[in-house]
């Protein structure tokens, strides 16, 4: 059993009530406990974070290089602002994958640009809370090649 971080940013705590046009309707508690179904079913564990401080996403960054298998980011507004951010995330070696509830590319020139995918091993935007068990899912794969290595 590895153990995979599902890492948020500023504002996601008020997912369901934020912006549900854009955001949707679901809550980041249930986006959690569907994150922790889909791991157990495929055999690994979650530590699921949000916070509205970036030297706190940067902890749990560095918390995993000790016992993170994997991250799953989505580190909102951060994504658009933070070297901090992704400088942490070169220093953890294993498989990430940057999510995005909506789709960056179609709103405002500003979230064009992401700092953490200069790092992401893959970036999914725009498929809604569903990206999050998309996003579990590749790092249970690459977690899984890996070991076969
Ligand atoms: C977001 C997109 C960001 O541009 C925004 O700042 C967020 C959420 C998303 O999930 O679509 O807070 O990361």
């Amino acid at each position: 059993m590895s153990l995979i971080y599902v890492l948020n940013g500023p504002n996601l705590n008020l997912l369901g009530k934020r912006q549900p046009h854009i955001y949707g309707h679901e809550t980041l508690a249930d986006v959690e406990a569907d994150c922790r179904r889909l791991a157990s079913e495929l055999g690994h564990d979650i530590r699921f974070h949000q916070s509205n401080r970036e030297y706190e996403i940067i902890d749990w960054i560095h918390e995993a290089r000790e016992d993170g298998a994997g991250i799953v980011i989505n580190p909102a507004a951060f994504t658009h602002t933070s070297v901090a951010i992704l400088d942490a995330l070169n220093t953890f070696e294993q498989p990430v994958i940057e999510v995005h509830i909506s789709n960056v590319h179609k709103r405002e020139a500003f979230r064009h640009h992401s700092f953490v995918s200069h790092r992401a091993d893959g970036v999914i935007a725009g498929l809604g809370t569903e990206g999050y068990q998309l996003a579990i899912r590749r790092v249970a794969s690459l977690i899984t090649s890996a070991g076969k290595k």
